[in-house]
């Protein structure tokens, strides 16, 4: 069954707003998980219909531990979205992914902690799977948007999500690249967790804004992200509508669209 694409893009610093779309309109969406960061802009581009939610809210007022994951990712899906593109400001654990290159995100190592990362538990348990956390079809294609737009990409990168809101200490930082990721950010957990359990495909893009702390003598400095932040933000446009505009014309399913089927799922009565 090959059927429409419905994209959503959760935008990150640097990414507020999609231009060009038709019909659009900010709608606000209602979610038994409280209120997602923003109303969400619906529109279409040729015959791909978009839904864009900038992550923390117009105008940056959400910080990475109070973001509702949970609200965010089902409105997504209530308005339709088949698939996600999921746009993020990183920090940089590898001397070869500098500021300004765009990181595709394979692996994650979520060091998150406070943070509601479920939409199961209360008695109906359920584990999905997130050996492959990201969809390597949507991966792909964003990687080569962001090649067609001459931009410098990494792929298969793997991603430490830390609760924030300081940056990390130099032992932190250090042992993460022991750990081997290669890009630190505060944001894209449980964002990917929660959409695996909406049966949602999810690729990550992380807009490199700085070289964390890790090497010797440096750390982070806040302007130099934000003037790289507002730098990466005519790639993330461009790419996202590379993407958009590139996007094969029927969508073939996912197996990411059933990964539920594949759950451990524990009902109530069935709990010793
Ligand atoms: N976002 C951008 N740069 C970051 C860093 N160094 N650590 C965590 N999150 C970030």
């Amino acid at each position: 069954m090959a059927s429409e694409w419905c994209i959503g893009i959760i935008g990150g610093s640097g990414l507020y707003n999609i231009e060009g779309l038709k019909d659009e309109q900010w709608i606000a969406i209602e979610t038994p998980w409280g209120d997602p960061s923003d109303e969400v802009l619906c529109g279409s581009i040729e015959d791909v219909k978009v839904r864009f939610l900038p992550r923390h809210g117009r105008g940056h007022p959400i910080s990475p531990s109070d973001l509702n994951s949970r609200a965010n990712i089902d409105a997504l899906k209530r308005a339709g979205c088949t698939d996600i593109l999921a746009m993020s400001a990183i920090g940089s654990l590898r001397e070869q992914i500098e500021p300004g290159r765009f990181a595709v995100v394979e692996q994650f190592i979520d060091r998150t902690s406070r943070r509601e990362n479920t939409f199961f538990g209360s008695g109906f348990v359920t584990h999905v799977s997130m050996a492959d956390p990201v969809c390597p079809r949507l991966s792909d294609m964003a990687a080569k948007a962001i090649a067609a737009c001459k931009g410098k990409v990494a792929v298969r990168a793997t991603y430490l999500a830390m609760e924030g809101p300081q940056f990390s200490t130099r032992a932190e930082s250090l042992m993460y690249r022991q750990w081997g990721a290669d890009v630190i950010g505060m944001t894209a957990m449980p964002e990917a967790k929660l959409a695996r359990e909406a049966e949602l495909p999810y690729a990550l893009v992380g807009m490199t804004t700085d070289y964390d702390c890790w090497r010797e003598g440096e750390s982070v400095d806040v302007a130099q992200v934000v003037a790289q932040m507002q730098a990466n933000g005519e790639l993330a446009r461009d790419m996202v509508a590379r993407f958009i505009a590139d996007l094969p014309a029927k969508r073939e399913p996912s197996p990411i669209d059933f990964a539920l089927d594949d759950a451990v799922i524990t009902a109530p009565e069935e709990h010793d």
